[in-house]
């Protein structure tokens, strides 16, 4: 397995239009500054049509935002594991609230990525479903609460038992999996909270992706790492 160290700090840039185009690697470059100049796990996972463009200009993880479980070939509009290591991504996201996917193609996709050395990690709403997922041994479960993503109340406030128990129950199914936390991660009160609560670091977007001042958002976020 291809290894992303923790805590870590996993930034979604979903497709927002802060990062159209040029915009990706503009802030996958802000991440690596920081990264580089407070010696912070920061991994970034870019809109998937500028995946291969922010992997050949950062040194941080990139991560792509989904992969599908097929083959190469005739697959318009689909994204490959393959094509994904192509493109220079270490890992993937798989399954977010946002780009659901079937249980049997998860497990696929997750073994799709062990067989080519890619970090999998896999998206989940509850502590029952992430146990679930550890049954296919990803590297990550990154637990989201869907009502808490975009909003202001990180879930280590306005939910952190889901954090412990997500933490209890996937260690107690597979104690390798690592469980990350997101939904209104906003700052390093939020960060070290998901910590203390057992997680191995979070994933967010907006956060970062509409801060006014992103410089000084990933200072705080990774004051806590
Ligand atoms: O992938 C992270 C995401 O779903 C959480 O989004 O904006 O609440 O940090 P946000």
């Amino acid at each position: 397995m291809t290894e992303l160290t923790t805590p870590i700090i996993i930034v979604n840039f979903k497709v927002y239009s802060e990062v159209e185009g040029p915009g990706a690697v503009r802030l996958a470059k802000e991440c690596e500054s920081v990264a580089l100049e407070k010696k912070a796990n920061i991994a970034v996972c870019p809109p998937m049509v500028e995946l291969s463009r922010v992997a050949s200009e950062v040194t941080i993880p990139v991560l792509s935002q989904h992969v599908d479980d097929r083959s190469p070939g005739s697959i318009t509009g689909y994204v490959s594991p393959q094509s994904v290591k192509a493109a220079g991504a270490m890992g993937t996201l798989i399954n977010h609230a946002e780009h659901r996917m079937p249980p049997q193609e998860i497990a696929a996709a997750i073994e799709a990525c062990r067989k080519l050395g890619l970090v999998s990690v896999v998206c989940t709403d509850t502590a029952e479903t992430s146990a679930a997922m550890a049954v296919f041994s990803p590297d990550f479960i990154a637990v989201e609460p869907p009502e808490l993503i975009g909003g202001d109340i990180s879930v280590t406030t306005a939910d952190p038992a889901i954090v412990s128990r997500t933490v209890e129950m996937v260690k107690a199914v597979d104690a390798q999996v690592k469980v990350l936390c997101g939904a209104g991660v906003k700052n390093g009160r939020d960060v070290r909270a998901a910590l203390d609560l057992g997680a191995s670091g979070v994933l967010l977007a907006s956060g970062v992706v509409k801060a006014k001042d992103v410089k000084a958002a990933l200072l705080d976020l990774v004051s806590a790492l």
